[in-house]
C-alpha cells in the first residue's frame, strides 16, 4: 500500500501507476499524471458554484481509486462515485471514510448509474479512451455541466481515420494543428449527441494536455438552443501544399476545387468540426483564481489556464516551425513572430496546444509577408 495526497484529499492504493494507459486488464491504480486534470477539475467545480451557486450533485462515473469523486466532496459537491469494478468500488469507499467525506459508491455501469441514479448536476466522465459509449447517457442525465475526458487522441486527431470516423462519426484530418482538431472532433460529437436531445452544449473550458484531450461543457435544454449550438459545426478545408486553411459553417461542406492561394488541387477537408470558441474567457479566468497552492500542479495549471484565456477563438493553429520549413528560413522567438503579425494588423496569440503554435487572423500568405523580416 502506498499512501499519496492529492489537493485535499489522501488516498492508499496498491498501485501507483505513470503514463497513459489505456488500462485494458489492469488492477484498480492511481494514475499520478492525471493529477493536473483533477486539479483542473476541482478548480472548475469551485469557479461553476460560484456561476450557478445551486449545483450541488456530482457524479464520479468512472471513479477507480475515487480521488476524483474525493476531492469534488472535499469540495462541497454531494458526490456518488460508479466503476464496474468491484475492487474499485471498494476503494472509492474506502478513500471517502479514509478522509471523512460524505459520498455514494455504486458498483454500477456508469451508464446504469445515470439512468438509475441521476439526474446530476454535474457529471463527470472519465473512461479508458473514448468517451462515446458514455455520452447518450451522461448528455440527457446532466442537468447543468458535463466534465470529458478522451484518451484516444490517435483517433480523435485523424491519425487512426478509420476508428476516428467510426467513433465520432465525422471526418478527422491529421494536419499540422492535430491537438486542436481532436478537441474540435470530441466537441462536435458530444454538441451533435446532445442536439439529439434537444440539449444544447457549449464549451465553458477545454484543454489538450498530455495524451488526453479534457472539455467542460455547459447544457441548456431546448430545440432552438440546440439548433444554435449545431450551427457552430462545420467543415475546414487545408492546401497539402501551402498549408493555407478556410472553414465555413453549415451541415454541407463545399470545398473548393482548388487551393484559393497557390491552386494546388491537394485540398483535404475535415467535418464536421464544433467551429466555436473551446473556451469562455471569462470562466476560464475565474478558474485559474481557483487554483490554490494546495494542488501539485498548481505552477502548471496556471500557465496552462493563462494560456487558454489568451487564446484567439480561431478555429484552428499554426506551428510556427512547420511554416517556417515551408516557407524556406529559420524559425524565429515567439515573441518576434507574433509581434510582427500584431504590427501588420492581425490578431495573433500563443496557443497551449504547444510552444512553436500561435494562433491568428492573417492567411498563411499575409502571416509569410508579415513576419518576412524578422
Ligand atoms: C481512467 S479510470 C478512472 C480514473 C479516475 N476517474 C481518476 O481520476 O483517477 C477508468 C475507470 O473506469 C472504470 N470503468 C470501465 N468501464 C466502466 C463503465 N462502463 N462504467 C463505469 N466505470 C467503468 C474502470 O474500472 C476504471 O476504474
Ligand atoms: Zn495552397
Amino acid at each position: 500500500m502506498e499512501e499519496v495526497t492529492e489537493g485535499a484529499v489522501t488516498i492508499a492504493v496498491d498501485e501507483v501507476r505513470d503514463g497513459a494507459s489505456d488500462g485494458a486488464g489492469d488492477g484498480v491504480f492511481y494514475n499520478p499524471t492525471q493529477e493536473l486534470n483533477r486539479d483542473v477539475t476541482v478548480a472548475v467545480l469551485r469557479a461553476y458554484r460560484s456561476r450557478e451557486p445551486r449545483v450541488a450533485s456530482y457524479l464520479d462515473a468512472m471513479t477507480a481509486s475515487g480521488v476524483r469523486g474525493a476531492r469534488a466532496a472535499a469540495a462541497g459537491y454531494d458526490v456518488t462515485c460508479a466503476d464496474t469494478d468491484p475492487d474499485a468500488a471498494a476503494l472509492a469507499r474506502e478513500t471517502l471514510a479514509r478522509n471523512g467525506l460524505d459520498g455514494t459508491v455504486v458498483e454500477r455501469d456508469a451508464r446504469a448509474a445515470l439512468y438509475e441514479s441521476g439526474p446530476f448536476d454535474v457529471v463527470d466522465l472519465d473512461p479508458f479512451g473514448s468517451p462515446v459509449p458514455f455520452a447518450d447517457a451522461a448528455l440527457s442525465r446532466a442537468r447543468n455541466l458535463v466534465c470529458v475526458t478522451a484518451t484516444d487522441t490517435a483517433p480523435l486527431c485523424g491519425a487512426h481515420f478509420d476508428a476516428g470516423v467510426r467513433r465520432y462519426d465525422t471526418v478527422p484530418r491529421n494536419l499540422d494543428d492535430h491537438p486542436e482538431m481532436g478537441l474540435r472532433v470530441l466537441l462536435s460529437a458530444l454538441v451533435r449527441t446532445a442536439a439529439r436531445h434537444d440539449v444544447a452544449a457549449q464549451p465553458l473550458l477545454s484543454h489538450v494536455s498530455r495524451h488526453y484531450v479534457r472539455t467542460y461543457l455547459e447544457l441548456d435544454r431546448g430545440a432552438s438552443a440546440a439548433n444554435d449550438a449545431r450551427d457552430r459545426l462545420g467543415h475546414r478545408h487545408q492546401c497539402q501544399d501551402c498549408l493555407e486553411r478556410t472553414h465555413e459553417r453549415g451541415s454541407t461542406a463545399r470545398p473548393p476545387d482548388d487551393c484559393p492561394a497557390c491552386g494546388s488541387r491537394r485540398v483535404v477537408t475535415a467535418g464536421p468540426l464544433w467551429l466555436g470558441p473551446v473556451r469562455d474567457a471569462g470562466f476560464a479566468a475565474d478558474v485559474r483564481a481557483a487554483v490554490d497552492d494546495e494542488m501539485g500542479t498548481a505552477g502548471e495549471a496556471r500557465s496552462l489556464l493563462d494560456a487558454v484565456v489568451a487564446e484567439l477563438d480561431e478555429p484552428t493553429h499554426y506551428d510556427q516551425h512547420r511554416l517556417c520549413e515551408q516557407w524556406g528560413r529559420p524559425a524565429s522567438a515567439m515573441d518576434d513572430f507574433l509581434a510582427a503579425l500584431r504590427a501588420a494588423g492581425h490578431g495573433a496569440s500563443r496557443t497551449h496546444y504547444g510552444g512553436t503554435r500561435f494562433k491568428t487572423t492573417a492567411t498563411v500568405a499575409e502571416a509569410r509577408a508579415a513576419t518576412a523580416d524578422i
